[in-house]
């Protein structure tokens, strides 16, 4: 990949500094949305770093994979927008396209099929880091040891330099991570792992190595599968986000990518980012019913209490997140399926509806995101909430591999290094502790 030089790269902006230099910055045009500018050789010109904490304002790459209008909730991948990916495609069909940038044939999706289920079974000798674990140990606990100790099972695949190695490690992320998922919940109850059956797709093995047991037929429902599929469609890649960036930043100075993979899945892992859909389901249980939805909301507007009403807002998206309406239509079409009726539902279409209404939220742009149903659904698919983290990870397993890919391909690539504003203290002499008070 080469650095964007298309038309408009011509364009200046000047900063004046307060000695009256003036700088001249490149702008750099993308190919849609906002244009950026080159600040990399600010601090050789002119001794200042710029200063961006959250990274609000800051470009951190150049990527082609995915591409997002927060204003206008639109996310696309490769060009194609998510609600017709999600709607006429298939999640293998997707990875594809993410990772290499174009719809596959027939044909290239048949052997990315077949490359993806060759490689779903983990190395046995691997079983044994379960019982290492408590069984009540959070799934990301587990994942983030054991995706990370591939790397001391697969070392042909850790060669970062050769392509092919790095094609093998995709498939392998991608492929065991529903195996591994689907291990770290079987251990915790108790049953036996099941191992995948590659006669089935990718999200429905995915449920058949949660729920089937060995002693029995395990039922496929094929709205439960498509529903599950579509889960990870909309989960599969978000641009920049924390757990990509961690992804990037780790793979930048050269790690494998089972220790990078294993990076994203640590930082995903908080309530603000993964964990949000496992705190959605809290929340609105705590909230009970919808009489009680008009005081929740007044408590996330109260500052002087931490409460927020978790599943609304996003960094990027300040309209509806996309991927939010699709969600919401498949937790309705899983609920009839399954002929639930979850109260936490009425809850959730309660605080949407009073909170869009509200004017913190109108002027705030606070919309409901992709875990505001997400949880519901999974839920309602039997699936407990400390599992709800693993299922983003594994299907974002395919955004962090394409954009690792991407990074380790350009050839402008550097280790990332941010710099800072130091306050702390100027230098100062070491004091011997009988004299320090
Ligand atoms: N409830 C109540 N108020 C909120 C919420 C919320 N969920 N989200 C933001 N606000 C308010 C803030 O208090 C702030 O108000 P102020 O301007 O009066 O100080 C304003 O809206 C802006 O909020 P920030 O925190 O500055 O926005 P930021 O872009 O940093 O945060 C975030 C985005 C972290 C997602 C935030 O909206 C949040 O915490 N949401 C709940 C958690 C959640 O759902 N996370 C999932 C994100 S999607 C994902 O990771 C897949």
């Amino acid at each position: 990949m080469t650095a964007a030089k298309p038309a408009g790269s011509n364009k200046i902006a000047t900063l004046t500094g307060p000695d009256g230099k003036v700088t001249q910055l490149p702008i750099i045009d993308g190919s849609v949305g906002p244009s950026v500018i080159d600040v990399r050789k600010l601090y050789n010109d002119t001794g200042y770093f710029t200063y961006d904490p959250g990274y609000t304002s800051t470009g951190s790459c150049e990527s082609k994979i995915t591409y997002i209008d927060g204003d206008q909730g639109i996310l696309l991948h490769r060009g194609y927008a998510i609600d017709e990916l999600a709607e006429k495609g298939d999640f293998l069909e997707v990875a594809y396209l993410i990772l290499n940038g174009e719809l596959p044939t027939a044909d290239q999706k048949a052997g990315f099929v077949q490359n993806v289920t060759y490689h779903t079974m983990v190395h046995e000798q691997m079983t044994q880091f379960w019982r290492g674990f408590r069984r009540d140990a959070h799934p990301m606990a587990v994942m983030c040891g054991v995706v990370g100790a591939m790397a001391a099972f697969y070392h042909d695949s850790t060669d970062i330099t050769d392509p092919r190695q790095r094609e093998i490690a995709s498939y392998r992320l991608i492929a065991k991570m529903p195996t591994i998922a689907a291990m770290a919940y079987k251990y915790s109850v108790g049953q036996p792992f099941m191992y995948p059956q590659n006669k089935l797709s990718y999200a429905e093995n995915f449920l058949y190595m949660m729920f089937g047991i060995p002693c029995e037929d395990y039922k496929m429902s094929p709205v439960l599968g498509k529903a599950m599929d579509r889960i990870f469609i909309l989960h599969a890649d978000h641009e920049q986000n924390a757990s990509t960036s961690t992804v990037r930043l780790a793979g930048s100075s050269g790690a494998n990518p089972f220790a990078c993979i294993a990076a994203g899945i640590a930082s995903l892992w908080g309530p603000a980012h993964g964990g949000a859909n496992e705190a959605v389901l809290e929340m609105l249980a705590e909230i009970g019913s919808k009489d009680k939805v008009g005081e929740a909301v007044k408590r996330a507007k109260n500052k002087d209490d931490n409460f927020r009403l978790m599943g609304f807002g996003h960094r990027v998206y300040k309209n509806f997140d996309p991927r939010a309406k699709i969600m919401q239509k498949t937790c309705h079409e899983v609920l009839g399926e399954l002929g639930i009726k979850d109260p936490l539902l009425d809850v959730a279409m309660e605080l949407e509806k009073v909170a869009l209404q509200d004017d913190y939220f109108v002027q705030r742009k606070l919309y409901p995101n992709v875990d505001f149903y997400s949880g519901i659904i999974l839920k309602a698919m039997g699936i407990p909430t400390s599992m709800f983290t693993a299922i983003f990870a594994l299907a974002r397993t395919v955004g962090w591999v394409a954009q690792w890919r991407e990074m380790i391909e350009d050839p402008q690539q550097k280790i990332g290094r941010p710099r800072q504003l130091y306050t702390g203290a100027a230098k100062r002499t070491y004091v011997p502790v009988e004299k320090r008070r």
